[in-house]
């Protein structure tokens, strides 16, 4: 399915490469998330925020960080987690590529999660990617050992393309086969993009890898 990549500038006039925080107050909520004693599992570009919302609330004992570009949807997703009462889950509007790499201290993430990532269709755009190398690189140096990579996307060539970058750049185990789950009412899928991709009747490419 055709996505419609954000540009980082048109969809978030306010970031500049300098702040890869959308807002100070962005900043200091990832600060002391980041710092949570709870096991900590963090999600790239969380959209809508659907995944973290309903894992949060299903893994108390876990703490939740969404990563993500578009300043509305991260702000809409936060003011949803305190409407419901939920304490261990933030959402921060940021440059996730740039977070990765400054603000994420090695060996300190349980599992990182990245669902539906923008595929940058076009050759020259293909460096704004969040699954880089860099960011390859960077999930395997913040990852504990046995901490889990999950990867899903509707698009064939950058699930093939990806998935032989990680096994080229890191030693992680893997691609470990996820099922799909059957859905039993309207809002069960894991993000609203593999929502809108099955309810289209269109694969969705699953990869779960784990660090040694
Ligand atoms: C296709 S959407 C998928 C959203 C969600 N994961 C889902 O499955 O419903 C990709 C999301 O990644 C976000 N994104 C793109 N580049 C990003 C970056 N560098 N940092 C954080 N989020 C980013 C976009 O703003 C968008 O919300």
């Amino acid at each position: 399915m055709q996505h419609s990549p954000p540009h980082l500038e048109d969809r978030n006039p306010q970031f500049s490469p300098r702040s890869r925080f959308c807002d100070v107050e962005d900043a200091d909520r990832f600060a002391k998330a980041i710092a949570s004693a709870q096991p900590i599992e963090l999600e790239i570009g969380s959209g809508k925020g659907l995944f973290l919302t309903q894992a949060a609330q299903s893994h108390p004992d876990r703490f939740f960080i969404g990563l993500e570009l578009a300043t509305k949807y991260a702000r809409d997703a936060q003011s949803k987690l305190v409407r419901l009462g939920v304490t261990n889950a933030c959402f921060i509007a940021c440059d996730a590529v740039a977070v990765m790499q400054h603000d994420v201290r090695e060996n300190s993430l349980a599992a990182v999660h990245v669902y539906f990532p923008d595929p940058w269709w076009k050759s020259r755009h293909k460096k704004r990617r969040v699954l880089s190398d860099e960011t390859i690189l960077n999930i395997q140096r913040t990852l504990v050992a046995s901490g889990q990579l999950h990867f899903w996307t509707d698009v064939l060539d950058y699930y093939e393309e990806a998935v032989a970058r990680i096994l080229e750049l890191t030693s992680f185990k893997g691609p470990f086969y996820v099922p799909e789950p059957a859905a039993t009412h309207t809002m069960d899928y894991r993000t609203h993009f593999e929502r809108r991709t099955r309810l289209n009747g269109l694969p969705v490419y699953r990869a779960r890898f784990e660090k040694p």
